[in-house]
């Protein structure tokens, strides 16, 4: 019984999760080329947004103007944009046999607005339940990297010109207080969750990831 088992699903979710810098994006890529090689139908999405009806709302939350609503609004907003996405993207993709790759879900809000922000954490375990449900990734990949090395790759990738934007502005020692709260997840669920040293060739995790899969879900790649 996989643990979308609730839906009438029968392809896989993946999530990817960490803090800033660890590549998250680059190897939900690389792992959809590895299983689109090996046959597999596979939608890549991202949260925040996702769905067009999210990206408005993560636009508004990236911008810094829902901060000084306090953490708790920033959950139901993120918890908003989850509704839709997953209503509109992830739960029909399932259902239709497709593997789905999420940049970021559920965890990022756990970690972000409960464990960083300071978010009632009763809160935003009871919205997970009601907002993600049966739609519970099957697997979740923690690509885990010291704040430092992560801000500061996520700011050589912004470049000089952009300023960061709403979380990558915190303090070095709140994204390490995130980390932290990644690895405990990975701890209190290490049936769904794997933690991967993000700070390597990229060439060596997506070895790992690729592995990870096979093991896990027993995808042939
Ligand atoms: P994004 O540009 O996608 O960052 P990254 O490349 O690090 O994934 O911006 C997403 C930001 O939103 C990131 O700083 C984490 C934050 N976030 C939350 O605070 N809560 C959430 O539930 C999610 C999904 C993201």
């Amino acid at each position: 019984m996989t643990a979308t088992s609730g839906l009438p699903a029968r392809g896989r979710f993946i999530t990817f999760e960490g803090g800033e810098g660890g590549g998250k994006s680059t190897q939900s890529r690389r792992l959809a080329q590895a299983l689109g090689a090996a046959g597999v139908a596979v939608v890549e999405t991202r949260e925040p947004g996702g769905s067009a009806r999210a990206e408005l709302i993560r636009a508004f939350i990236l911008s810094g103007q829902a901060k000084p609503m306090g953490a708790a609004t920033e959950t139901f907003l993120f918890n908003a944009a989850r509704y839709d996405h997953i209503a509109t993207r992830i739960a029909p993709a399932l259902v239709a046999g497709q593997w789905v790759l999420c940049d970021r879900f559920a965890d990022s809000t756990r970690v972000y607005q409960a464990v960083a922000g300071g978010a009632d954490e009763a809160l935003v375990r009871g919205l997970e339940r009601l907002v993600v449900g049966p739609a519970r990734p099957d697997l979740t990949i923690i690509l885990d990297l010291p704040a430092a090395v992560g801000l500061a790759r996520a700011g050589a990738r912004r470049g000089g010109g952009e300023s960061p934007d709403r979380f990558e502005a915190e303090s070095v020692a709140t994204h390490e207080r995130i980390r932290a709260g990644f690895l405990a997840i990975a701890r209190e669920e290490p049936e769904r969750c794997v933690v991967i040293a993000a700070d390597r060739d990229p060439d060596i995790v997506a070895d790992d990831v690729r592995r990870v899969v096979r093991d896990r879900l027993g995808a042939a790649i």
